[in-house]
């Protein structure tokens, strides 16, 4: 069933009063098919609404996609391959994973968002990504209504990249996701952050998936603001990559810098840092603002408009680039 003039608010994680001219859910690859069918153009398709800044109402068809369904498909060695419908929300998922022993997810627990959203942005925290435990994927093809299968070269993961932000940006809905998932013996990640220093702290020592979960949620819970109670999509930027030349001249004037070695020589800035440098953290300005606790994510304290949001953002990147020329991309997808 076709609705119109849908108020998108309840659908997007910062909390924005948009509208869309024709909405729908769909539950099943086969709705999806038929909404397809109405002819309505263009099409959105909407998965948690968590990585999305709507600036406008929203003209066509904007589809909620509300495929649900987790099971194990094959099982074959130490690997559990289970398939999750692309509408199911992510740390739904993330629990139920944990809760039946399957491995290698336990570090993306708690980030916002569903399954279909989770590859086109490539997720991950916490030194996981995605990509790590990605088998294959189930998209329809918006314009002809066909369902086609993506393996891992075909996705072309990056950093928080992949072909869906590319050729097949706004082409596809990804109706399934298939994982490969350790059933015994997982590999922990344990060195990034404050992931170790939790545990101890919790009197962990021999961690389990759970464990690590666990620790995961307790440290996004301190730095991360709950999209329930203040409007945000997560990280706004991405942490940029630059050539190193770049982080040793900000070394002359910050010396405390921060900074990662990447594979190919490169290193990347977290932009966390370059914001609070430039004076952003904890700053707001009308209805919107630079979080207090994590100068990467922007927040709508309540009544804030697309656009404040945009201006935000944009008065951020002119500022880091003038101090430190660099210019930051948005993470977030903005309409
Ligand atoms: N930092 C600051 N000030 C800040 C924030 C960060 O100086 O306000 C510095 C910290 O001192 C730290 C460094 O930046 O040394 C890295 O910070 P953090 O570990 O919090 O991670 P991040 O690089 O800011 C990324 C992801 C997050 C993910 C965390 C943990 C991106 C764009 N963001 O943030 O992902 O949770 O690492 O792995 O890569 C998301 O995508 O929505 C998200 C939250």
């Amino acid at each position: 069933m076709i609705q119109h003039n849908t108020p998108l608010l309840p659908y997007n994680t910062f909390g924005l009063a948009a509208r869309a001219a024709h909405f729908t859910e769909v539950f099943d690859v086969r709705e999806l098919q038929s909404a397809l069918q109405s002819g309505i153009q263009p099409v959105l398709i909407l998965g948690g609404g968590s990585n999305m800044l709507l600036t406008q109402d929203v003209p066509g068809l904007v589809i909620k996609n509300a495929i649900r369904g987790m099971e194990l498909v094959r099982s074959a060695g130490n690997t559990a391959f289970v398939k999750v419908g692309g509408g199911v929300v992510w740390h739904d998922f993330v629990c139920w994973a944990v809760e039946k022993g399957y491995g290698g997810i336990e570090n993306l627990s708690l980030i916002p968002g569903t399954v279909g959203a989770a590859p086109v942005q490539n997720i991950g925290a916490y030194g996981v990504e995605l990509k790590d435990v990605f088998v294959e994927l189930e998209a329809v093809e918006l314009a002809s209504g066909q369902q086609q299968v993506f393996n891992h070269a075909d996705c072309r993961f990056g950093y928080r990249d992949s072909v869906f932000k590319h050729e097949n940006k706004g082409k596809y809905c990804i109706t399934s996701v298939t994982f490969a998932l350790t059933q015994q013996e997982h590999k922990l990640h344990l060195s990034y952050g404050d992931i170790q220093k939790t545990l101890e702290s919790n009197g962990v020592t021999q961690p389990s998936i759970a464990d690590v979960s666990k620790a995961v949620i307790q440290i996004r819970s301190s730095k991360l603001p709950d999209p329930a109670v203040i409007g945000n999509c997560g990280s706004f930027f991405k942490n940029p990559e630059t050539d190193r030349a770049v982080l040793e001249k900000i070394r002359l004037s910050h010396p405390q810098v921060v900074s990662y070695n990447l594979p190919d020589g490169r290193v990347k800035i977290p932009a966390g840092w370059l914001i609070e440098q430039c004076g952003w953290k904890g700053k707001r300005v009308g209805n919107t603002g630079c979080y207090e606790k994590q100068a990467l994510v922007l927040v709508n304290y309540g009544g804030a408009t697309g656009t404040e949001v945009k201006n935000l953002a944009y008065a951020i990147i002119d500022s880091v680039e003038k101090t430190f020329g660099i210019r930051l991309e948005p993470e977030v997808n903005i309409f």
